[in-house]
């Protein structure tokens, strides 16, 4: 029944060659662009609205074009790359193209004082000269398919653990009618919160090897100041290439591995973009909760972001303030920092939109007319949802608040506590698997911890645990103390362990790890921090864990019942599952935004915003030599856009998430036009509620990236072999 709206837009259009009296009716039924964006869609069900809609927009692409599993297709293109990040192969010598933030991690473990790769970028010369990055993986989709049906054969009459019993012989059943070559594996994957499952068929390849890597002050140009925010100048990309057994199979690292040829590769348009241009961006999406009841948004926006913000903002500033006037901290703690600054920077975005988009109110409102047709047509089932999200909301709250409060505090920002939480496991293992399994595990937790020291200051963090254990027990404690004791009170408390912990160096570490086992434990326990990291873990573990989760359940159940409910009750609305990092396909148009009143941001960024922002020896806007160089002879070879500019960034109406990092931006024909990486501040509300009018994905455009590789580099060879196409001229 979702077809209706988009059989009524065909009608339109084949009515409208016609022109006849009736164009004021056909103008009132004018396709509604903007209704047509939004959504993370499943590639292998394209067909039908997702195909039309995607021509409306300008799309010349067909469902199968996208998604086939008798042909190569474009899908054979895109691949997950390590997990979190999306990649695309752009040569039929399986050269992939991602963000220089995904890559970040092996670009940094090749680094070294004399080799900074970091810093300086890196192009190998030839295949011979690119780096292997051990435990690299890419995972390719081979194929997709809707079982629900299968899954819940026999289960409706079924609840608890007969229910799970069931489910479970099934989905073997259904895994086992695929014929799996050697490296495929086939896993049954939930979607809609339960209502839905899909199998899901992936091959791994193992062999990955960094191909190339601009500076960060290009790659990561403007760091976290720009970091969620547009206008942007980032050029933040890196390249890797897939390598394959003779026989073109998954295998590890080998000296006789040679390039992957893939089934499709693609093409790279030097067109350029123009506002209203149709843009598909397909990638890996990690999660969105897009049908959340209004309590559960109005608890996002006035319970938990508020407070994750302040103890990451207490947090943040600490480690600022050391940061600027000592150089060696300020290395030590710039990836923490950025790690911590990410997600601080969302949430404030994040709550900030939600509230000028009235998003609460909005939900209240759907959630009145859901209330009204549920009751005129008695859908009995449904008549308490509502009712029921209010009261389990109260009680999740309390519960997913108590928990962040530890995972920010414990977790995320006091270091120590971090590492007393990961001794406590160290500790488990002895209690749960003997001597030897302990002794194991120890050696490796002394190497990690190596690499740790190697970016700790106890200062800095003594700081932090003071004041985050004072904002920490100011929420929670039953004792009354003033505020200015409780303050002086933790102070002391972090002095006197700082002082006597020795786990604040790693000879004090290995000074406990490295004694025979029984005073191994007898001494980890002796430590002052320990003994507080202990008390913590063991409250996560046996407190403020289960709880969650008892909560959680509870919560789940009634979602899964309320999303299969709206869409029943709103039979015309156009319904995805939420993100769950499986391969998904978003599509839209470049476009710039209102951010405010009075102030409209254009979609395309230039090479001059770069010069613009330029700081000299600044660690977020330094500008190379080099680049300056090529920007005022304007040396950009062919890629400047029609206006002589060289381009840089541009944002689009693609509804994009977490691990859409590095999903490639394709045009009307399936040719790269850019490099999804952020969304715009305003708009990282749309985990919850995109809105066109202002949710913005920011892209790379391609030309960036072939005049950084191309001129910047001269890393020319890998020009020549990729395919470019201009297919508008
Ligand atoms: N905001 C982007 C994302 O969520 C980019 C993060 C990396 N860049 C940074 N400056 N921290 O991952
Ligand atoms: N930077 C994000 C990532 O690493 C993508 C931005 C977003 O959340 O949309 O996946």
């Amino acid at each position: 029944m979702k077809f209706l709206k988009l059989f009524l837009f065909i009608a339109v259009i084949s009515l409208s060659a016609c022109k006849t009296a009736q164009n004021i009716v056909e103008q009132a039924q004018e396709p509604n662009l903007k209704e047509m964006q939004g959504g993370m869609w499943v590639p292998s069900e394209l067909e039908g609205m997702n195909e039309m809609e995607m021509q409306i927009l300008g799309s010349k692409l067909s469902a199968k074009d996208i998604y086939d599993t008798d042909a190569p297709s474009i899908k054979d293109a895109i691949v997950q790359f390590n997990g979190g990040c999306t990649a695309e192969i752009i040569s039929g010598q399986g050269l992939i193209l991602t963000n220089h933030h995904c890559g970040y991690g092996a670009i940094q473990s090749h680094s070294s004082v004399e080799n900074d790769y970091l810093t300086d970028g890196f192009w190998a010369k030839d295949l011979s000269k690119e780096l292997p990055n051990p435990g690299m993986v890419v995972t390719f989709v081979v194929s997709m398919e809707n079982v629900t049906e299968q899954i819940l054969t026999g289960t409706e009459s079924l609840m608890g653990p007969e229910l799970e019993k069931v489910m479970q012989a099934n989905r073997e059943k259904v895994k086992k009618q695929y014929n799996l070559s050697r490296d495929q594996k086939a896993v049954v994957k939930s979607f809609d919160h339960g209502n839905q499952f899909y199998l899901i068929v992936t091959e791994d390849y193992k062999d990955i090897r960094l191909v190339g890597a601009p500076p960060s002050s290009i790659g990561k140009f403007g760091a976290d100041t720009d970091n969620w925010m547009w206008p942007r100048h980032s050029g933040d990309f890196s390249l890797f290439r897939i390598y394959a057994d003779k026989n073109n199979n998954p295998a590890e690292y080998s000296e006789d591995n040679v390039p992957y040829k893939p089934k499709h590769f693609l093409p790279v348009s030097t067109d350029g973009v123009a506002e209203g241009d149709f843009t598909l961006v397909f990638g890996f999406p990690g999660r969105t909760d897009e049908y959340l009841p209004a309590v559960a948004i109005d608890q996002i926006v006035n319970k938990l972001n508020p407070d994750k913000i302040a103890l990451r903002e207490a947090s943040l500033a600490i480690m600022d303030k050391y940061m600027r006037s000592d150089e060696k901290i300020k290395i030590q703690y710039a990836s923490k920092f950025a790690g911590i600054a990410n997600y601080w920077k969302k949430w404030i975005g994040e709550s900030q939109g939600l509230t000028q988009t009235n998003a609460i109110e909005k939900k209240r409102a759907q959630e009145v007319e859901f209330q009204k047709i549920v009751n005129e047509e008695g859908l009995v089932e449904y008549q308490n949802l509502l009712a029921d999200f209010d009261k389990l909301y109260q009680e999740y709250g309390e519960v997913t608040q108590a928990r962040d409060y530890w995972i920010e505090v414990i977790y995320r920002n006091v270091e120590l506590l971090n590492l007393t939480f990961q001794l406590y496991q160290l500790e488990r293992v002895f209690e749960q698997k003997g001597q030897e399994a302990f002794d194991q595990e120890k050696t490796t937790f002394l190497k990690r911890a190596k690499g740790f020291y190697k970016n700790y200051n106890p200062q800095v963090d003594q700081e932090i645990f003071a004041k985050l254990m004072y904002m920490y027990d100011a929420k929670y404690a039953t004792t009354k103390i003033s505020e200015q004791g409780r303050k002086e009170k933790w102070k002391n408390e972090a002095a006197k362990i700082y002082k006597n912990s020795k786990l604040t160096t790693y000879e004090g570490l290995e000074s406990i790890l490295n004694g025979n086992n029984k005073n191994v434990l007898q001494e980890l326990n002796k430590d002052a921090a320990y003994q507080l990291g202990e008390s913590y873990a063991e409250k996560f573990y046996n407190e403020l864990n289960p709880a969650y989760y008892t909560s959680k359940d509870k919560i789940d159940a009634l979602q899964k019942t309320y999303s299969k409910a709206m869409q029943e009750v709103f039979p015309n609305r156009r319904f995805f599952p939420d993100a769950n990092s499986t391969l998904r396909l978003t599509y839209g148009q470049v476009k710039g935004y209102e951010p405010r009143d009075g102030v409209y941001y254009m979609p395309v960024s230039y090479l001059d915003g770069v010069i613009e922002k330029y700081v000299p020896g600044d660690y977020e806007f330094d500008v190379s030599e080099k680049l300056q160089e090529l920007y005022h002879k304007k040396d950009f070879g062919n890629y400047a856009d029609t206006n002589a500019k060289m381009p840089v960034d541009f944002i689009g109406t693609n509804h994009t998430t977490g691990g859409n990092s590095g999903s490639p931006v394709l045009d009307a024909y399936g040719n790269l036009i850019g490099l999804n990486f952020d969304r715009v501040w305003e708009g990282t509300m749309s985990d919850y509620n995109y809105d066109a009018d202002i949710c913005r994905n920011i892209m790379v455009d391609a030309r960036y990236i072939l005049f950084i590789i191309d001129k910047y580099a001269g890393a020319t060879h890998l020009i020549d072999e990729m395919t470019l196409v201009n297919p508008k001229k």
